[in-house]
């Protein structure tokens, strides 16, 4: 598997996510796009699995009072808590269990399934041709997490770019779960940038390169099956990484320069409304609204509604009525998430 090509991608992955680690460690809000991104990962994700949503039900349905009935933003937000779930786990015990990947599932699915203990579950292509019968049997399937779990724990002969890889794959062929596999999968890969220190705070949107490369990502983890082909499934995980890595760099640097530029006409149009605060709160997420400005301590709400509005005359925000709501929309922010294609 560590042929040189690899090994080569592997260096280059490498130091692309170190890049991006080092921006964001230098922000001086490092978690403050973690919301933004985690959503994007979330919502792409669930794409990759026809799990359509927009990034305006997205947004909205997080911040309005109003509760959203579309069930598949309702899954996409769950997604998300799963991403964070799994990242407090790790804080408090950095180990991937198989314990950790069942609350996961039940996260995403908002459910109690555990670990498939009915038979039949396969996997087919478009055509509806079973491409793929994963083992069967709650015993075997167990049986083979405890080895997986191992190899992530406790093998150290592979970069840890490659085990990701590796440990994605066997996820995927162990398919343990009857629904939310996939979902599972892509959470894991987060997970394991941060336990294995290659990112602090995972920042990172891998899930926008297998959007765009989707075909090749079922082809490749077929390849493994039915070819033992590693080399180009790992090429592709690693391109995946690097990939992403650049452009989550270029994005942030986007992202900040917009911010720079937007705290410097505030405080140059608006001085009396100015704060540095006021600024990140309306960074945080693309949409806003009264109670956050509250709750970030900014003001009463007449005083935070005047800013609010204040802002929108001088073009800043743009307002939404959303259910008996005002909302305030960042349009630019918005536009640099629409924008993710990837070079
Ligand atoms: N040939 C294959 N072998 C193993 N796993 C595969 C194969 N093809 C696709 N997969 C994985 O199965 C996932 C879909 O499984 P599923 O349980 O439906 O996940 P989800 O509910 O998150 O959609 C894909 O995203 C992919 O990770
Ligand atoms: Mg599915």
């Amino acid at each position: 598997m560590e042929t040189k090509g690899i090994l080569l991608k592997t260096i280059s992955a490498s130091r692309a996510l170190s890049q991006l680690n080092g921006a964001i460690r230098n922000l001086p809000n490092p978690t403050l796009f973690l919301d933004t991104i985690h959503l994007q990962e979330a919502k792409a994700s669930s794409a990759i699995e026809n799990i359509i949503t927009t990034n305006d039900d997205l947004y909205q349905s997080l911040i309005a009072d109003k509760k959203f009935e579309n069930p598949e933003t309702k899954e996409v937000l769950r997604y998300k808590q799963a991403l964070w779930l799994g990242l407090e786990r790790l804080e408090a015990r950095p180990f991937i269990t198989t314990n950790l990947c069942i609350e996961l599932v039940q996260t995403i699915k908002g459910n109690t399934a555990g670990i498939r203990n009915t038979p039949g579950t396969t996997l087919s292509n478009t055509n509806g041709e079973v491409i793929y019968t994963p083992p069967g049997g709650e015993d075997v399937i167990r049986q083979k997490l405890v080895e997986w779990e191992k190899f992530i724990n406790d093998d150290e002969s592979f970069d840890p770019l490659i085990k990701m890889a590796l440990m994605h794959y066997q996820f995927e062929a162990i398919h343990p779960f009857a629904d939310g596999n996939g979902r599972t999968g892509r959470i894991l890969l987060l997970l394991f940038l941060k336990q294995s220190g290659l990112l602090d705070i995972p920042a990172i949107y891998l899930s926008e390169y297998i959007i765009q490369h989707k075909n090749d990502y079922y082809r490749l983890l077929r390849g493994v099956t039915e070819e033992q082909n590693w080399e180009k499934f790992i090429r592709y995980m690693l391109e995946m990484v690097e990939k992403t890595a650049n452009h989550g760099l270029k994005r942030l640097e986007n992202v900040t320069q917009l911010m720079e530029f937007t705290a410097d006409s505030i405080r140059a149009k608006l001085p009396k409304i100015y704060s540095k605060d006021l600024v990140e709160i309306i960074f945080r997420l693309p949409y806003t609204k009264r109670q956050s400005l509250i709750d970030a301590g900014l003001g009463t709400p007449k005083t935070v509604g005047n800013y609010l509005s204040t802002l929108e005359e001088e073009g800043f925000l743009v307002s939404k009525k959303v259910g008996k709501e005002k909302l305030y929309l960042n349009t630019p922010l918005m536009n640099i998430l629409e924008n993710s294609v990837l070079e």
